[in-house]
């Protein structure tokens, strides 16, 4: 049994790490239709490792700062106790600096190895570390050992299952809290059928919690999807990653909401937390999918500000009311009264 307060991974369902789709607005809204652990966006810890940590009062977020002033990782109290910090690495010793620098404000810390992504492969992160059991050993012991909250690691599978079991087992032996399991080959794309067989075995090989994970095209569509992809997996936990990407409210116990229901409250969480306007496009656009050519999606399309955004989704007022009360408590601060 987990302590207490102590974030387990056992029969969760989680947003699963996505670049700039990961982000607070995306977080909350995972959170809001009913996902149970959101995973942040990968962040490399050469930049993580140069950041400081910014208490917002305005946002009332802890905001990690790059020397650009680039706000790397912002996080709020809503997601406290639920939010994975993703870290790509391959540095037992730069691992431990980020992993200590966030601590206090995440529950958990991930490391990604099964991106295959130049940008994250470079430098021996994400999917290279899968040829490089001793490396990936020696960051999760670092960090088991370094920090007081749950370590966990995201891999692809091995081009056997019985390499993919051997790993899982080492990879259990440095104490971390659970494994997540994409059921794909380094080299395969995500377009490419999933190997449920190789999660299975995963899953019967270690006791600790294995989060399935690689399900959104073929076997995922809507909420009940999730425990079906959790019994055939016999994995403990499953990870959305594109399903929930397009439609957030694929966790909804109660059934799917509209896309433009979806993308409303998505924006407001953006609005709210200051979203950078190219984030929030950006992840709009990824919702619109294929309807980024309708009338809505041009709009979104055509929109540079958050304020272009928020009047394409017809949220002009949310936004302008949200802006009032940001500049209230930014006046309020300034003055030295409440706000
Ligand atoms: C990803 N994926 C990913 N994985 C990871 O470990 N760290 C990351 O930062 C990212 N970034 C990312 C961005 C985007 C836009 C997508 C679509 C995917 C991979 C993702 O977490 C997941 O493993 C795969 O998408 C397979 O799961 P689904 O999509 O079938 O649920």
């Amino acid at each position: 049994m987990a302590a207490a307060g102590r974030l387990s991974f056992s029969n969760i369902t989680a947003l699963a790490p996505m670049v700039r789709v990961g982000t607070l607005p995306m977080r909350l809204l995972a959170l809001d239709y009913g996902a149970d652990v959101v995973y942040c966006e990968e962040l490399i810890d050469i930049k993580m490792a140069k950041c400081q940590r910014v208490v917002n009062d305005v946002l009332e977020t802890v905001d990690f700062v790059a020397p650009d002033e680039r706000v790397m990782f912002r996080t709020c109290e809503r997601e406290k106790g639920r939010v994975v910090f993703q870290m790509g690495t391959a540095d037992p010793e730069r691992a431990l600096v980020v992993a200590r620098l966030v601590e206090p404000d995440v529950a958990a810390i991930d490391v990604n190895m099964g991106c295959p992504k130049e940008y994250s492969t470079k430098g021996g992160m994400g999917a290279a570390l899968l040829s490089d059991p001793d490396k990936i050993e020696a960051i999760l012991r670092k960090l088991v050992a370094g920090v007081s909250i749950p370590i966990t690691c995201k891999i692809r599978i091995l081009p056997s299952l019985d390499e993919t079991v051997s790993l899982v087992q080492r990879i259990e032996q440095t104490g971390v809290a659970a494994v997540a399991v994409h059921g794909r080959l380094k080299d395969e794309r995500p377009r490419h059928p999933l190997h449920l067989d190789y999660i299975q075995a995963a899953a019967g090989a270690v006791s600790i919690p294995v989060i399935a994970n690689g399900g959104s095209l073929d076997l995922v569509k809507t909420n009940k999807d999730i425990e079906d992809f959790r019994r055939t997996s016999g994995a403990s936990s499953v990870m959305l990653a594109r399903a929930a990407m397009w439609n957030a409210s694929v966790f909804r116990a109660g059934g799917p909401l509209p896309l433009e229901t979806v993308m409303e409250d998505y924006l407001k969480h953006a609005i709210r937390y200051n979203n950078h306007a190219f984030n929030t496009k950006y992840c709009l656009c990824q919702m619109l999918r294929d309807k980024v050519e309708s009338p809505l999606g041009r709009r979104v399309q055509a929109a540079q500000t958050s304020a272009e955004i928020s009047e394409a989704l017809g949220l002009q007022e949310f936004y302008q009311q949200t802006q009032d009360k940001l500049q209230a408590r930014r006046d309020a601060a300034h003055s030295g009264g409440a706000p």
